[in-house]
């Protein structure tokens, strides 16, 4: 490193004189292909849901997800991340609509894929809490306690409909120990080497995932700090996420985002395959809520916010503000 201080012809601020000139030296840039929309999808609606506190996200309905999906495509996004919301009566202790090919997920990732092809990136949100009428991530033993084992014999077979169903990817999001080996073996059995997992390798018990669970009407009493990382830690995110590159992730992911960029700077440090990092729910309402006061600039505040966690180290971003973003960068 250069020392300046004795050489006053050195001004850093000639660098930043006009916008051309910081649009030359920016280090860190935003792309179309960075992004991931996440998108909820609710069975046995015939008009969009809006989210009270994601303004501006709804629950679809089936045919407003395949204009979604196009409206992605054309904005070149990467990829989409599909999470369902079952008609209520239909949750029970183990998630069964989460399994049933008929199931909400399963046939919004059918129509998603048969209107984009291979334009776009269909992932999937491979967890249980949408379905279980219990809220949990996954199935209960008889002390009400979340069953490890018991939920990876389910999340396999999740793997597979979802496969079958049409997802390229599979998010990993459940938090359970052993999950990325399990759902790696299940899709293998069944010749699908070509889907790959997203692992949601380091998740934090955040109280920022607040308004998602408005937007996939959870069911949740209770929080799931026996099985999402404390946010103290880093040393147990960095075992995290060493048990999931050996289990086979193909890409890893940290989340939430904005409160935790020295884990995705860590993490994106330590590992050579692909970063991803979801700005979640809360990260959106709180810019969101802010800027309908008139409390800060709507748009700067969701760049600067992208830019940080590009920057921290995220080759991928999921935020639901992909669509617009891309747009503006074309
Ligand atoms: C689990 C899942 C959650 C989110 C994505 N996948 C909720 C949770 O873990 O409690 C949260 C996403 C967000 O807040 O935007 N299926």
């Amino acid at each position: 490193m250069t020392t300046y201080g004795s050489f006053p012809g050195t001004r850093p601020r000639r660098l930043r004189t006009t916008p051309a000139m910081r649009r030359m030296v920016a280090e860190t840039r935003l792309h179309p292909a960075d992004f991931i929309l996440p998108a909820f999808v609710r069975e046995g609606v015939g008009e969009p849901v809006p989210i009270a506190a994601m303004p501006g996200v709804v629950q679809h309905t089936r045919d407003s997800l395949k204009k979604a999906a196009l409206d992605a495509v054309e904005a070149g996004i990467s990829g989409i991340m599909l999470f369902g919301v079952p008609e209520e009566s239909k949750k029970d202790a183990a998630g069964t609509c989460g399994t049933d090919p008929e199931g909400i997920l399963q046939v919004a990732l059918r129509d998603v894929r048969a209107e984009v092809g291979d334009e776009l990136l269909v992932m999937s949100d491979l967890c249980l809490d949408e379905f279980t009428d219990h809220g949990h991530c996954g199935v209960l033993d008889a002390e009400g306690r979340v069953d490890n084992d018991a939920t990876l014999e389910r999340y396999a077979e999740m793997a597979q409909v979802q496969a079958d169903a049409g997802a390229h990817v599979v998010g990993t999001s459940g938090m359970m120990d052993g999950q990325v080996g399990v759902v790696r073996d299940a899709l293998d059995q069944i010749g699908r080497e070509d889907v790959s997992i997203l692992a949601y390798a380091v998740k934090y018990a955040s109280a920022f995932y607040g308004p998602f669970r408005e937007a996939v009407g959870s069911s949740l009493q209770g929080d799931r700090s026996t099985y999402q990382q404390d946010a103290a830690n880093i040393g147990e995110s960095m075992r995290e996420l060493a048990l999931d590159l050996q289990e086979g992730a193909d890409m890893v992911m940290v989340k939430p985002a904005g409160p935790y960029l020295d884990i995705l700077s860590r993490v994106s440090d330590a590992v050579d395959v692909p970063v991803a990092a979801y700005q979640i729910s809360g990260e959106y309402a709180m810019i969101e809520a802010a800027a309908e006061k008139g409390w800060i600039d709507r748009e700067r505040a969701i760049l600067e916010s992208l830019l940080g966690i590009k920057r921290a180290g995220a080759r991928n971003i999921l935020t639901y503000w992909a669509v617009e973003v891309a747009r503006t960068l074309r």
